[in-house]
């Protein structure tokens, strides 16, 4: 009965993580998404995305676009810092360096 209980308990934990990790990716894509919507009418994805900052570094810079124009609800600024924190962090190798004009892609 308890081996019952303890096999239940670690699927439930299992399961419960798993839906942890979904919301969690379904949070980093509609970050994704704001930033393709709202970030690109002012500059190119790659002067976003060749940066490594830490997460209040990234904080700040919304702060800082939105100075410039850039709106967004609460909870689509939230997604969008999870995203560039979690992708675009600090921790992560420099970004590929840029190509010449005619260099390909
Ligand atoms: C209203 C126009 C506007 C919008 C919208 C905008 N930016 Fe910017 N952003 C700028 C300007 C202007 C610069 C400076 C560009 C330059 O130096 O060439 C800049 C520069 C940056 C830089 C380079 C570092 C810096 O601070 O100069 C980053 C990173 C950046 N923006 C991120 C974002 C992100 C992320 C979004 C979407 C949330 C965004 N921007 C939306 C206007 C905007």
């Amino acid at each position: 009965m308890r081996m019952k209980l303890l096999l239940f308990g670690a699927f439930a934990l299992a399961v419960a993580m798993a839906a942890d990790q979904a919301a969690n990716q379904a949070n980093l894509d509609r970050g994704r998404k704001i930033e393709q919507t709202t970030c690109l009418p002012c500059h190119s994805l790659r002067l976003i995305r060749s940066q490594r900052l830490p997460r209040a570094t990234w904080d700040k810079e919304l702060t800082k676009m939105a100075g410039w124009g850039w709106s967004a609800k609460p909870e689509e600024r939230a997604a969008l810092l999870e995203f560039l924190a979690a992708n675009y962090g600090d921790d992560k190798p420099a970004a590929p360096p840029d190509k010449s004009a005619d260099g390909r892609k």
